[in-house]
């Protein structure tokens, strides 16, 4: 029987049968990854407090950094998917990320319920940019997190803090005046040169994973709930897909967070058909 595969933080995973299709990232990566530190609150995609990074490649093979809302993500989408949740990037045994402690100096979190979501948000921005982010590229990124304790004005100060054009007021506000400069490497806090070779290491800020490649066999999954589950990686597999089910089945396009399908199912039931 076919499984999806996938790493959480580096250690791998693998889903299969005994996930329903309703299975979110968010329940697998809280439940069967023991993963608590991704929260989460609407179920919808609209407080970004299920916020994780995700490193994967296109179809034409391109690595690709980006944050998903895994509350809106099928655990079944997750092929092939490297992600990173908060307590990947630092964490009071290893250290807390830049990014982390950032927050923290400019006050940026209160109750905490969205602080993962937030910073997983200003991870990924920074992984996925050329490290040449604006304010105000800072501060459109992050119309889709909510916070209901702190009025934002911190948390934005404390991310915009990041920028090539911070607000000089930004940066006078920051606690710890060694950790004033854009990309201080966590580990030896001189500004990153990029070039020291530990860009494999969690604590990395420019961090580039290297990704194994994506597997390209189509994979099919009967999964507990009578369904079936088809994960393809091009058109053609998608109508070969099709194919099997004689075209006449109900079947439903899933791609969490985005419009394009690129993995369907079908009810067993209408195979018949
Ligand atoms: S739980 Fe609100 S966006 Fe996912
Ligand atoms: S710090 Fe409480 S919800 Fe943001």
């Amino acid at each position: 029987m076919d499984r999806v595969n996938f790493t959480i933080n580096g250690k791998q995973f693998s889903a299969g049968a005994e996930v329903s299709v309703d299975t979110t990232l968010t329940e697998y990566i809280r439940r069967c990854a023991d993963l608590r530190g991704t929260k989460y609150m609407c179920l919808e995609g609209g407080c970004g407090a299920c916020i994780v990074n995700v490193r994967a490649r296109t179809a034409s093979g391109e690595p690709l950094t980006f944050s998903v809302n895994t509350c809106l993500v099928a655990a079944l989408s997750c092929e092939g998917w490297d992600i990173t949740t908060i307590e990947g990037i630092g964490n009071r045994q290893k250290g807390y990320n830049i990014i982390q402690t950032r927050l923290n100096n400019y006050f940026g979190s209160q109750c905490g319920y969205c602080s993962p979501g937030f910073v997983m948000s200003m991870y990924s921005l920074i992984q996925g940019s050329d490290h040449h982010l604006t304010e105000e590229q800072i501060e459109k990124s992050f119309g889709s997190n909510l916070c209901r304790c702190t009025g934002y004005r911190p948390i934005l100060e404390a991310f915009k803090s990041f920028a090539v054009d911070p607000d000089p007021k930004i940066l006078r506000k920051i606690k710890d005046i060694e950790d004033i400069d854009n990309l201080i490497c966590p580990k030896s806090g001189v500004k990153c040169g990029g070039t020291c070779g530990n860009n494999d290491q969690d604590w990395c800020l420019i961090n580039a994973h290297v990704m194994g490649k994506e597997e390209p066999v189509p994979k099919k999954i009967s999964l507990s709930d009578g369904r079936l589950w088809f994960r393809v990686n091009n058109i053609k597999a998608i109508f070969e897909s099709l194919d099997q089910v004689n075209g006449y089945s109900n079947y439903m396009l899933v791609a969490g967070n985005t419009s394009k399908g690129k993995i369907f199912f079908v009810n067993v039931n209408d195979l018949s058909q």
